[in-house]
């Protein structure tokens, strides 16, 4: 059985207002992105890794790959505009494989046993995300601020990454995409959309996306966890 590892990587960090694209940042003296590509290296089940990565940047993640001793990446492809884009983008490269699995550059903490729990689920069910239970009270407000009415959180999860589909379900949803593009941030919701059931996998609230400032301060305390 084949996996294949997609890691989005060409995000330009515009909520950030840093220069250095997220994924570059140092935490603890290594890139973001550098986190997610060593756990994924080292994870067995994973045969082979597809980064995709703004163009400007292709060199850049190269050295960094030989810099870390990272082995799996078989490509660095060109991103899209979109993340969706970006993720199909490596996508395409793909020979053939059995499995997809896919991680955001910028969520490095996540554990071998995350990652091997979402993949047995995937391959259980043909596809599979990580996700948190929502535990905050939840509003539903105009584009003034004000609250039109309350959301009951019962049933809400926040959807994460790693993400699982066996190849062809994926394929599908592309195919469907293709026919009916939609506005659509991550691949569980165009593969939901073809009527496959996703099951979702109970992640880690360390888990973490970098996404504004504020995130950072939290990932430079995770990463100095002892
Ligand atoms: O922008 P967002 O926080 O949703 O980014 C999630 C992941 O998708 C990041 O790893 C980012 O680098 C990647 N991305 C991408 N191509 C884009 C936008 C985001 O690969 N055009």
């Amino acid at each position: 059985m084949q996996v294949t590892a997609i890691v989005p990587a060409a995000g330009r960090g515009k909520r950030l207002g840093s220069t250095v694209p997220k994924q570059f940042i140092e935490l603890e003296g290594k890139p973001v992105l550098m986190y997610s590509l060593e756990a994924l290296d080292r994870i067995e089940e994973i045969q082979d890794i597809i980064i995709s990565a703004h163009e400007s940047e292709i060199n850049t993640i190269q050295k960094l790959l030989s810099d870390f001793h990272i082995k799996k990446v078989v490509d660095v492809v060109q991103g899209g505009e979109e993340r969706v884009q970006s993720v199909r983008n490596a996508f395409n490269r793909i020979g053939a494989t059995d499995y997809v699995l896919i991680h955001d550059s910028v969520r490095p903490f996540i554990t071998p046993g995350t990652v091997r729990e979402v993949l047995a689920a995937g391959i259980a069910h043909g596809a599979a995300i990580s996700a948190i239970p929502v535990t905050d009270t939840i509003k539903f407000a105009d584009t003034n601020g004000v609250i039109v009415k309350n959301v009951n959180r019962r049933g809400l999860w926040l959807a994460q990454t790693p993400q699982v589909f066996k190849y062809n379900i994926l394929a599908e949803a592309y195919r469907a995409y293709d026919k009916r593009p939609v506005d659509i941030t991550d691949e569980s919701g165009l593969v939901e959309l073809t009527g496959v059931k996703v099951k979702i996998v109970a992640g880690s609230i360390l888990n973490i996306k970098i996404t504004r400032e504020e995130d950072l301060i939290l990932a430079r305390l995770i990463a100095g966890m002892p």
